[in-house]
């Protein structure tokens, strides 16, 4: 199963993409932790990212599509992947579709988390992320320790107050209209409200996606 996830920055798609990606036993893929990982690597593609996502604005779309490409068309997600933040324009969901369905697969889920904008800059001013394995922790200071892999908490740069507000904008005039792309082509976006507590959320999206439910039903998602 291929399921994309969307919604604005602090959304907490990176946190619901790992519990799914256990839960539904298929890889997570996020561009932005793949384009962190290359900038820390020293690579061309990280580089070329870095100033974009400094500023908080969006890489080029060749770049994204180069990713998903060399992604999709791995054995690790022969089974699927969940998209983390990986479709962030139009053209970049015409190019995805593009790319699958020369490998005969399709989007089959596509997730929109909702939070309203306050709950949003509340979350990217207090997170810390592990700089080794990308984990988000809340209350946690920078320099303290990761859970999973040991590795050090850092601030994210795009974090920063400035950069959340154009990451914002940049979500409402190039991310926003990808929810209508996907309607006209006649894929049902699934809306969960995602301004609860976190295994509330998934939950939400577990029942969303028609997945075995954990015993736990109730009116979380909405078209
Ligand atoms: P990326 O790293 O994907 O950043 P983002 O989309 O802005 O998303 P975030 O990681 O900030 O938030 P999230 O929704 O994953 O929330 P999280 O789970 O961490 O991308 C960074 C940059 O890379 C982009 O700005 C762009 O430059 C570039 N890029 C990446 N993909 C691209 C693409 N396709 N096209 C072009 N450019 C691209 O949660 C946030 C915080 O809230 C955490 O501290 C978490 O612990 C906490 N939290 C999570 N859920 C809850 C909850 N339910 N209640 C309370 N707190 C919660």
């Amino acid at each position: 199963m291929i399921i994309v996830l969307l919604g604005p920055p602090g959304a907490g798609k990176g946190t619901q993409a790992d519990l799914l990606s256990a839960r539904l036993g298929i890889p997570k893929v996020a561009t932005g932790d793949v384009l962190r990982a290359a900038l820390r690597d020293g690579t061309r593609r990280g580089l070329e990212a870095k100033a974009y996502m400094d500023r908080g604005d969006l890489v080029p779309d060749s770049v994204i599509l180069g990713i998903l490409q060399d992604v999709m068309t791995s054995p690790a997600a022969k089974n699927g992947a969940i998209l983390d933040g990986a479709v962030r324009t139009v053209p970049q969901a015409e190019g995805l579709g593009r790319m699958l369905k020369e490998i005969g697969k399709k989007v089959d889920k596509v997730l929109l988390f909702d939070v309203d904008d306050d709950e949003l800059v509340k979350r990217l001013s207090g997170r810390t992320v592990c700089e080794g394995c990308q984990t988000p922790y809340m209350g946690r200071e920078p320099g303290s320790i990761c859970e999973k892999c040991g590795g050090r908490l850092v601030r994210r740069k795009d974090d920063e107050p400035e950069a959340v507000r154009n990451r914002l904008d940049v979500y409402r005039r190039q991310t926003a209209p990808v929810i209508d792309w996907y309607g006209a082509n006649k894929m049902k976006v699934l809306r969960i409200d995602a301004d609860a507590p976190v295994d509330k959320v998934t939950s939400r999206a577990v029942e969303a996606l028609g997945e075995p439910g954990d015993g736990k039903r109730g009116g979380g998602s909405r078209k």
